[in-house]
């Protein structure tokens, strides 16, 4: 994955364990990447390693780091990076969530050698909907939940998941029902 995935795991890191924790899970992840470049491409194993050191050293499921860093990412690397395309996805979560399924489309302009998730909904109520998650990657459906409440938080909606199917294939394909009321 680029490189701005996994600098967002060391800021992640950073401002809630500090510096040391960090070096300490670089070194415990075996990865020996100095620093991350954004606009560079990695190994998605080096994503994969440090979210499962991580785990290790707050004795906690790699599901849990990844909702944290699903949220995180919506609210911190998103917001601050990204704060105009967030924007231009719709100005509440329904909208931002019907335009899903094109969003990583403009996220390719930046980022040509992009492997995307891709997403699709159906059962489109006025407060839930089905998410289709597709991947080629495997393990990151709690991505996708800390995702979802990480996107609650930044249109003020609270928002809940709750797993329906796994399609068994080749790649990822999971339906997840999303189910939000505005604050
Ligand atoms: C805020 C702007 C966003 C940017 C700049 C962005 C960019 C990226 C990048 C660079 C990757 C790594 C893939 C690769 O390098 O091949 C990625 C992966 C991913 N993104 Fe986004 N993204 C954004 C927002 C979102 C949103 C809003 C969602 C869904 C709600 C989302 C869902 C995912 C998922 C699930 C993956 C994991 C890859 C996979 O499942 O195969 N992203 N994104």
């Amino acid at each position: 994955m680029y490189g701005i995935v996994n600098k967002s795991i060391e800021e992640l890191v950073l401002a809630n364990y500090g510096q040391e924790k960090w070096e300490d899970i670089k070194s415990k992840s075996n990865i020996n990447i100095e620093y991350f470049i954004s606009s560079e491409s990695y190994d998605d194993d080096v994503t994969y390693q440090l979210a499962g050191t991580i785990a290790k050293e707050l004795n906690v499921s790699v599901d849990d780091v990844l909702r944290l860093f699903g949220e995180w990412w919506i609210l911190h690397t998103g917001k601050n990076h990204y704060g105009y395309m967030l924007e231009s996805g719709g100005d509440n979560f329904r909208t931002f969530m019907l335009n899903l399924p094109s969003f990583h489309n403009r996220v390719m302009m930046m980022y040509p050698k992009l492997t995307p998730p891709e997403f699709k909904v159906t059962n489109v109520e006025d407060r839930s909907l089905h998410l289709h998650y597709f991947s080629k990657r495997k393990g990151l459906t709690a991505f996708v939940y800390g995702l979802m409440t990480g996107l609650g938080k930044f249109f003020n909606t609270n928002v809940t998941t709750q797993h329906l199917e796994s399609i068994q294939g080749e790649n990822t394909h999971e339906i997840i029902k999303v189910v939000w009321k505005i604050q």
